[in-house]
């Protein structure tokens, strides 16, 4: 059951702290170097300000968007999130559960520690469920990447979320200070066949990091591949550049994910907050842009939606609401941000989210 007293998501992190170990809490919490990034992340989207209309008609007014050849109830959706079984023993089962019946979006992480069939199956006659993704890192083994994109077809996920900001981890100084390790249980279920990366033998002076790691990491020419050998759309998340954003839209990706990986890669990046528009005006409407990082309320959401984005996703008010009541907590968290958001558009003259824009904002954009 849910524990009494919490009204938002930040009730939710201060609770969930107490549920989780240190090792936990410094994986799920923390960010890469001095954590400037993931703390400019929530100050950006404050310090946007909403800049309301009255009397306006709202009746019949909704949340719905327009996604990938979809409706959506709502435009919040499940960020992939490694090791759920790390914060709750049902882990993403339970994640699943409740984004269904919220009808969110599901992101299901490559480094889930449930399989993705059992997700798939779980959910599969869930009558109002939002649409079910796959996000992809891809790996130095390219035929088992492969597979692993077969099995995500297979077990009917609508699309793959090819993640490009993490060719290697960011400076995680609060997991390597906590010496954070995955607890066997919470282990990464799809990669425990991955075949270790051959051996390199490194000369003095060689990296470990250019001259072993990052000959595997993907490149644009990997967006191809993967294009080429799945029918699935593929949208690229962690996309920070108007440069890269052009790019994608160039190799006619279904859509761009506008992400710093919640902080947890390149501190000091700018805040999502910041990358969004300029990307958006990038590549206009051919394709949707979507963001991520630092989304906490309703209010959160609409400025997104203001700055052109199609939908967000949350990630860690995810694992706080898991941590603290499994399906029931995520289902609870979710809710919150639908009816904040609600809130929030009504009390902006705002019935639909397709009518958003800069003008919502103060002081207003041109
Ligand atoms: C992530 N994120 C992530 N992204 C991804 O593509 N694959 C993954 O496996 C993970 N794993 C992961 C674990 C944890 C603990 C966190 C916090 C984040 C990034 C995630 O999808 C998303 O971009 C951010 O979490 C969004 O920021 P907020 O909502 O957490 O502030």
């Amino acid at each position: 059951a849910l524990p009494a007293g919490l009204a938002t998501l930040a009730d939710h992190e201060a609770h969930a702290r107490t549920r989780l170990d240190d090792n936990a809490w410094a994986y799920f919490s923390g960010g890469a170097g001095d954590e400037i990034t993931l703390r400019a992340n929530r100050a950006a989207w404050d310090a946007l300000q909403l800049h309301p209309r009255v009397l306006r008609p709202l009746q019949g007014g909704n949340t719905r968007v327009q996604l990938l050849g979809r409706e959506l109830a709502h435009p919040i959706l499940v960020a992939p999130v490694a090791f759920q079984r790390m914060a709750h023993a049902d882990g993403e089962l339970a994640t699943a559960h409740a984004a269904c019946a919220l009808g969110a979006g599901l992101v299901l992480s490559t480094q889930a520690s449930t399989p993705l069939e059992t997700i798939a199956t779980a959910i599969a006659h869930e009558p109002a469920r939002g649409p079910l993704w796959f996000q992809l890192y891809l790996q130095h083994d390219r035929g088992f990447t492969r597979e692993l994109v077969r099995r995500a077809e297979q077990a009917g996920y609508e699309a793959l979320v090819l993640t490009v900001d993490a060719p290697t981890s960011g400076a995680r100084d609060r997991e390597r200070r906590a010496g954070f390790q995955v607890p066997p249980h919470a282990a990464a279920v799809h990669l425990a066949a991955l075949p270790p990366a051959p051996p390199v033998a490194l000369a003095p002076g060689q990296s470990a990091l250019f001259d072993a790691l990052l000959r595997h990491a993907p490149t644009w020419d990997d967006v191809q591949w993967l294009q080429s050998i799945s029918r699935l759309p593929v949208l690229l998340k962690g996309i920070a550049h108007a440069e890269d954003a052009r790019q994608a839209a160039a190799l006619q990706v279904a859509g761009l994910i506008v992400s710093n990986h919640g902080g947890r890669t390149l501190d000091t990046m700018p805040p999502t907050a910041a990358l969004l528009p300029p990307i958006v005006d990038a590549v206009g409407t051919a394709l949707p842009v979507l963001v991520d990082g630092g989304i906490r309320r309703g209010t959160d959401v609409l400025k997104a939606m203001a700055l052109g984005a199609r939908a967000v996703l949350v990630g860690r008010p995810v694992v706080w609401g898991l941590a603290n009541a499994g399906a029931v907590g995520v289902a609870h968290v979710l809710r919150l941000l639908r009816d904040e958001l609600e809130i929030a558009m009504a009390l902006c003259g705002c019935a639909r989210l397709a009518d958003c824009s800069p003008r919502m904002l103060w002081p207003s954009s041109p």
